[in-house]
């Protein structure tokens, strides 16, 4: 009887044992292709030779140091790897354990410097529904995936969260992509007014919504009218690419094909892979400066922050991207297996969607392809999905709840950067097998 508590507690996990290139073997031999990255996170695979022997290099020099007596070397050049290839504007790196813990420190740090340049009636975040920005209580406040606030409603900041730019659900019908996000962007400037914009200190979104929905872009042109709000109205943008950065989408930071910059960007999973827990908020210079200028202290602080051996583990992470130009690898490998995906299941009666950028793919399952009505919630066919798969050796990351909080299911794609075009053949298949097994009229009955 095991003494972890698990996530789930009435089911039975078997044990990671090795890893093995895009692999996960268990402790009975069986062999799991990581067509997920766990979620989003292992974009190196599991046994990246280089990363591996920079962590124990690490540890063999200094496996940590606190900061508020030392700065360290890897964090010093990981922020300037960062940096050095951030959207305009970006000067500086706050490196914590995680994804919660960096937009956490985006939201504190919008209102520190609020307060620092003497506005601080700004409070307010306004954010999306359909997101998701961790489980701490500030980053669930600003989230936007009802299950997974539901419990703790009564205990969460008051937050606003306009439409998302989910255009297969939300865009109406006749309306062209530019109308509609326009339309979703200006719910934004609506809600700044309505709010008083003298009290809102940022907007938060993910260029690419990743687990709630299943890898949405927004509509081209959306973004950039956001930004534009948030300057009229002296609001700070937050993204939060904790899922779809660190060349996820083909590009290093997803903002790039956006074309916009952000005032605070947060990252994680893919800066680390999974060698180390790591995330980041990159911050503006302005930002930073008020700070800098004021009482040179910003009020918030985690005992990891700036990790030697975390930072060491992602800076060769960040390395092993450029050296192996795995950003080339992304765009390529991405839409060899979209097209795949498009061939196994453009005409499939149970799948309404097939969307994403770079190796972050969304795949939406519908009951019926031509009214695109969702399963019924009760059947959990995302849940089915995920044991289909796991049952037939491959790892994905389905969810449901992915209209509205409550209804539909998608299956979000997210394999490691070094996986073999072979290996894509191996996942469309598996796939296909578990989709079709968990969507079976027999399976809904049973
Ligand atoms: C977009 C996004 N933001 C934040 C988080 C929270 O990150 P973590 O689980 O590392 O705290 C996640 C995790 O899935 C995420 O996908």
């Amino acid at each position: 009887m095991s003494c972890v508590f698990q996530r789930h507690t009435q089911q039975s996990y078997p044990v990671a044992q090795h890893g093995e290139g895009c692999y996960i073997i268990d402790s009975e031999g069986r062999r799991y292709l990581d067509a997920s990255g766990g979620a989003a996170v292992s974009c190196l695979g599991h046994d990246h030779p280089a990363v591996i022997q920079a962590v124990k290099d690490q540890l063999d020099r200094l496996p940590y140091a606190h900061t508020s007596f030392f700065t360290n070397q890897p964090s010093e050049d990981l922020a300037e790897h960062l940096i050095a290839r951030a959207p305009a504007g970006l000067a500086k790196v706050y490196f914590v354990s995680g994804g919660s813990e960096a937009n956490e420190t985006a939201l504190k740090l919008a209102r520190q410097y609020f307060v620092g340049i003497g506005q601080p009636q700004r409070h307010r975040f306004i954010a999306r529904r359909q997101s998701y920005h961790g489980n701490t209580m500030g980053a669930l406040s600003v989230g936007g995936n009802m299950t997974r606030r539901e419990m703790f409603e009564p205990m969460l900041m008051e937050v606003s969260h306009i439409v998302p730019c989910y255009a297969y659900r939300y865009k109406r019908p006749g309306e062209t992509d530019a109308a509609f996000g326009r339309r979703a962007a200006d719910e934004l400037e609506a809600e700044i007014l309505r709010l008083g914009s003298e009290t809102v200190a940022a907007f938060i979104a993910e260029p690419v919504v990743g687990a709630t929905s299943g890898a949405v872009p927004s509509v081209p042109g959306y973004f950039k009218r956001i930004r534009e709000i948030c300057d009229r109205y002296g609001v700070l943008l937050i993204l939060d690419e904790i899922m779809c950065g660190m060349g996820r989408t083909g590009t290093l930071f997803a903002c790039e094909q956006d074309d916009v910059a952000p005032d605070l960007l947060t990252c994680a999973k893919g800066l680390g892979a999974g060698y180390q827990p790591i995330g980041a908020t990159l911050v503006a210079g302005r930002i930073f400066e008020a700070i800098a200028s004021g009482s040179g202290f910003f009020q918030h602080g985690f005992t990891y922050i700036g990790h030697p051996t975390a930072c060491a583990a992602g800076l060769a992470v960040q390395r092993a991207i450029e050296d192996e130009d795995l950003l080339a690898r992304v765009q390529e490998r991405g839409a060899a297996l979209r097209a795949r995906l498009e061939a196994r299941f453009g005409n499939h009666h149970h799948v309404g969607d097939i969307r994403g950028r770079g190796l972050f793919l969304g795949i939406e399952l519908v009951a019926e392809r031509a009214s695109r009505e969702p399963f019924d919630p009760a059947r959990k066919v995302f849940a089915r999905v995920r044991a289909e798969a796991m049952a037939r050796g491959l790892m994905c990351y389905p969810g449901g709840g992915t209209i509205d909080g409550k209804r539909g299911d998608h299956i979000l794609l997210a394999p490691p950067y070094v996986i073999e075009d072979g290996q894509l053949d191996t996942i469309v298949a598996r796939l296909g097998d578990a989709v079709d097994a968990a969507t079976a009229p027999a399976v809904a009955e049973g």
